[in-house]
């Protein structure tokens, strides 16, 4: 088979615009022409009929051997994937043969001639089904064309339209965009770096930046009053569905600001996202609640707000029950439900309570206990005492959601709770936290617990605020910066002087915002005076000269006139993920990487020459 050559021929349409408005009558002559890929190709002797696509949509060609013999032959050696040119007349479909699925689906086109502009390989996977193809390793190796699906075409023109949505909202509220360096030094965001050595310096490297922190701090120091960026960052670290080791932020910073001046800025662009995705968020402000609240409620620092918050029923048991079931009148006594699960059988239940013993087993942390569980008022009671007093009342603990179709879950601490809760108040919240989402997760499927998103009210957002300033940190036995070492505590911490005499009560002035249990994004209010920045390198357990070393020259900017600064980083791509109903980024990532931080098309990261190597004095050592 011979291949065309394009000539002079022009493409008159895309392949998604064609409508019953544009059919011409058979005498008129007028044709147009289509030019993309071979969707599908039907053949009926006489008949043959292509599906043509390009980004836009598909419109199908019809090739009849009495109008163009030529045509015929050509689409008759045309297969999936070929690229084409198709001219022809656009005529309304007959009586029935309307595809009502299609936007073009009134018309087809008549060919007059056809252009085989190129050949194509059996694709590995199928593309004109919208079909979900399980086996990723291989849509990775092959991602140009994993990325011709419609469902990935669709995925890129929403962040495109999401990106462009936020950037006007960004710049028509005095923001500018400005490029921060990416061959760089070390910015502390808890990840390991990316390096990159440097040949005329031998033994040195750049690292590639985890965030352009300290450069949008400086931007300020430098008085552009509103920054932003649409920001790659870097970071080696553990990978999951919502990480990548290359990735995008939003990245902003503005100087005066207070925490509620950067939450407006953020409602107001993400409400310009969305409605780019075609989502109307409501106009008020995002709930709030702070870091305390939310680990007493959900047990985690990003709750999912489609859940029932757990609820403390310890003030509902009497002191002889508390004394009977010896259980500290210190302690929680979570209780929290799952909805729609509806009932369970003797089996499932059993089942159920083996699994959530077993879960705390695992960690060691054997001295929780399940009380009771409740479907459709049905009991099993793990703890008699607890379920013959609690009445069912007590167990409405959100009001709103429950039902006897909910599943309800209480838990006790047993008795004899070992030191460690003396140590960290939240550690049974987040141990009661976590066996919550388990459990949602668990029923998620079966019971639609969370529909893909669809409508405003399937998004909640939630802003947590007032995070610990320090975390402790076991292994290194130190006292680690929770956000980053650049957040300003609140003032009264600064002049109490608990900085150094009550770490772990500590709060910053640092906020999340959180949609559906995923963080979206974080921030805070910096440090902008010298003194109180040093002070903290020095809680951090770095030496003066340790701080002088690594951000001395921040250090110095901070000395020349500093204002009040604060700023916020979201991740683009946790945004588009969400909006388009993905649940990883790899679907909104043209050319991601595997958990393994392998990108399988290219082939990377790859060994390379010795003569490179020489030159950037590098030698490779094989540990053992
Ligand atoms: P933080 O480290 O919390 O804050 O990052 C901000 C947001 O970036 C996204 N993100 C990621 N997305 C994909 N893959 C990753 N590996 C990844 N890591 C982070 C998340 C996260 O909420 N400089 C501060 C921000 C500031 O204080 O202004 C920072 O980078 O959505």
């Amino acid at each position: 088979m011979t291949l065309d050559f394009l000539g002079t021929l022009e493409r008159t349409h895309m392949c998604g615009d064609l409508r019953s408005s544009d059919a011409k009558d058979l005498g008129s002559g007028e044709t147009v022409t289509l030019m993309g890929w071979v969707n599908r190709r039907r053949d009926h002797g006489n008949l043959i009929f292509l599906d043509l696509r390009d980004r836009t949509g598909i419109t199908q060609v019809v090739f009849d051997k009495e109008v163009s013999p030529e045509a015929h032959a050509r689409a008759e050696a045309a297969r999936p994937e070929y690229v084409v040119a198709a001219t022809g007349r656009v005529r309304v479909r007959g009586e029935g043969l309307a595809n009502p699925n299609m936007p073009t689906g009134e018309v087809e086109v008549v060919a007059q001639q056809l252009l085989l502009l190129n050949e194509a390989k059996t694709p590995p996977f199928p593309i004109a089904d919208d079909v979900a193809i399980t086996n990723e390793e291989i849509r990775l190796k092959y991602r140009y064309l994993d990325l011709r699906r419609p469902e990935l075409q669709r995925n890129f023109e929403l962040r495109h339209k999401v990106t462009r949505a936020i950037r006007d909202f960004l710049s028509d509220n005095h923001f500018l965009e400005i490029e921060t360096p990416l061959l760089t030094r070390s910015t502390p965001e808890g990840a390991r770096d990316y390096l990159v050595p440097s040949r005329v310096h031998p033994g040195h490297f750049y690292a590639l930046p985890q965030s352009p922190q300290i450069f949008k701090q400086l931007l300020m120091i430098s008085g552009f009053d509103r920054y932003f960026q649409i920001a790659r960052c870097f970071r080696d670290e553990d990978l999951r569905a919502d990480r990548q080791p290359d990735f995008t932020q939003i990245d902003l910073e503005t100087t005066f600001p207070k925490q509620e001046t950067i939450f407006r800025i953020v409602e107001g662009f993400l409400r310009a996202a969305f409605h780019a995705g075609g989502i109307e968020l409501p106009a008020h402000p995002f709930v709030q609640m702070t870091y305390d609240d939310a680990i007493r409620k959900y047990g985690i620092d990003k709750p999912d707000m489609r859940l029932p918050a757990m609820v403390d029923l310890g003030a509902t048991l009497t002191p002889e029950l508390r004394e009977t079931l010896k259980i500290d009148p210190a302690l929680p006594v979570y209780g929290f439900t799952i909805p729609r699960v509806g009932e369970l059988s003797g089996t499932q239940r059993k089942a159920l309570v083996g699994e959530i013993r077993g879960s705390f087993g695992d960690t060691g942390l054997d001295f929780l206990d399940v009380a009771r569980l409740r479907t459709n008022a049905a009991f099993v009671p793990l703890a008699e005492a607890i379920a013959a007093k609690l009445t069912a009342e007590q167990l409405v603990f959100n009001g709103e959601n429950f039902t006897t179709d909910d599943l309800a879950i209480v838990i006790t601490p047993k008795p004899g709770t070992p030191a460690l809760w003396n140590y960290d108040p939240h550690w049974i919240p987040k141990r009661v936290g976590q066996l919550r989402l388990d459990l949602a997760k668990k029923y998620a499927d079966k019971h639609k617990l969370f529909e893909p998103t669809k409508t405003a009210a399937d998004f909640r957002f939630l802003w947590v605020t007032d995070f610990p300033m320090y975390e402790w940190n076991e292994e290194a036995k130190r006292w680690d910066a929770a956000h980053h070492p650049f957040t300003s505590p609140h003032e009264d911490d600064i002049t109490t002087g608990r900085l150094t005499s009550d770490k772990g009560a500590v709060r910053a002035l640092a906020y999340d915002i959180v949609l559906n249990g995923t963080e979206l994004g974080s921030g805070s209010i910096r440090i902008h005076r010298q003194d109180v920045q040093a002070e903290i390198f020095r809680s951090l357990g770095m030496s003066d000269a340790e701080a002088k070393e690594r951000f001395g020259f921040f250090l110095d900017a901070l000395e020349y006139g500093t204002p009040p600064h604060g700023g916020i980083a979201l991740g683009l791509d946790r945004i588009v993920m969400i909006l388009a109903g993905a649940t990883s980024l790899r679907e909104v990532i043209a050319f991601p990487k595997t958990a393994k931080a392998i990108d399988l098309m290219v082939d990377a990261p790859t060994p390379v020459g010795e003569q490179q190597m020489r030159e950037l004095s590098l030698k490779t050592v094989t540990r053992s």
